[in-house]
């Protein structure tokens, strides 16, 4: 069998020292024999996301803290190397929680098979980590359950072309309703517009970023999708509509370091009607497929983009992860490991 590395959650972020890879310990070890039951992926992609920032600290959350000295926890995409499992076959590839490691042992129950004619059809397996994964599922099911745009209406996107705004943004627009993108630097504002197709993205590091909000939303918020928290949220939430549904996808710009996003007066929800409605993908397990199967169908019929930012090898793994919390990712933030 062989030999693996993989990172462990060696320390916890304090006040003293601020999360950083530091953090994070690279360590070999056997893969060891498989039991009755088990596969061995060979991961080819790991998936970096900001939920891990808040799984480092021991806080209480909707989900458990990353246990110290264990390898984290991290989606990826790969192919079964060896296998005493009967329902997964040498060769096949597959999705998992495969964690920041070359190799990963399954029992089978997390190993979601990847479309061997998609990828011969030339879908890249990446895209399983991305706008065809959990980033995908999460842009469905903000966007279609909680905003629910109707026609004539306006959809704010913050983190408009990271992994989940830029997918976020186009089932928007796929919906026929004005999408305005929020984003960090003028290159990002221009891919919003130009190639997803976004009717405006407003860069959030503008000196008069309050000012260009006002101009790109003549019309008002109906639904905003919020990625980020910080000026984003405060901007957004003062152009609010009469009933808007705000989508509370992620606060990525603060709360790990115990900076809270701040509401002035939750007043507004009420002279405004608004509703406002935090949400976690995993809990809508039941709705994976139907989003998946209607994800595929638009990426193949060519209505969907998506952009990635790839680091080479697992050791670049913490420089990429921190990098991407501060927005140095351009699309979905990736680490190719073969
Ligand atoms: N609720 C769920 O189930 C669920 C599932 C997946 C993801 N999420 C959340 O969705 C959000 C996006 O995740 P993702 O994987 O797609 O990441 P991403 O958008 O690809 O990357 C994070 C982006 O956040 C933006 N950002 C970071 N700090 C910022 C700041 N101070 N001000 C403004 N923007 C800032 C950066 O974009 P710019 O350069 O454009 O600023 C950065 O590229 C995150 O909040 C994540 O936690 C939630």
């Amino acid at each position: 069998m062989p030999r693996n590395a993989g990172f462990i959650l060696a320390t916890r972020p304090s006040r003293e020292q601020p999360a950083g890879p530091h953090n994070f310990r690279l360590v070999e070890s056997e893969t060891g024999e498989l039991a009755e039951g088990e596969v061995l992926v060979r991961n080819h992609f790991l998936s970096l996301d900001p939920y891990m920032r808040g799984r480092m600290n021991d806080a209480p959350s909707y989900a458990a803290p990353q246990a110290l000295g264990e390898v984290m926890t991290g989606g990826t995409v790969g192919e079964v190397v060896a296998t005493r499992n009967a329902r997964h076959g040498l060769g096949e590839f597959v999705s998992l929680t495969g964690g920041w490691q070359l190799h990963s042992k399954s029992n089978g129950r997390d190993l979601r098979k990847i479309d061997v004619k998609a990828l011969r059809a030339g879908m890249q397996i990446q895209a399983y980590l991305g706008a065809l994964g959990m980033p995908g599922v999460t842009a469905w099911h903000g966007l279609n359950k909680i905003i629910a745009p109707k026609s004539g209406e306006t959809v704010v996107v913050s983190a408009a072309t990271g992994a989940v705004g830029s997918i976020a943004g186009q089932l928007a627009k796929i919906a026929g309703v004005r999408v305005v993108g929020i984003a960090g630097g003028a290159e990002k504002c221009a891919y919003a517009r130009d190639e997803l197709g976004f009717d405006e993205c407003v860069d959030h590091r503008s000196p008069d970023f309050a000012g260009d909000m006002k101009a790109a939303l003549p019309k008002g918020i109906d639904g905003l999708f919020e990625n980020v928290g910080a000026a984003p949220f405060a901007q957004s939430m003062r152009r609010l509509n009469p009933f808007a549904r705000i989508a509370i996808c992620g606060l990525v710009a603060s709360g790990y370091d115990g900076t809270p996003t701040a509401l002035p007066d939750v007043r507004v929800l009420l002279e405004k009607r608004a509703s406002m409605t935090g949400f976690i993908v995993s809990d809508h397990l039941d709705e994976w497929p139907q989003a998946l199967r209607e994800l595929g169908e638009q990426a193949r019929a060519g209505r969907l983009k998506w952009r990635e930012s790839i680091a080479e090898g697992l050791e670049a793994a913490p420089a990429a992860f921190f990098s991407m919390l501060k927005g140095g990712n351009f699309g979905k933030q990736l680490v190719k490991l073969i």
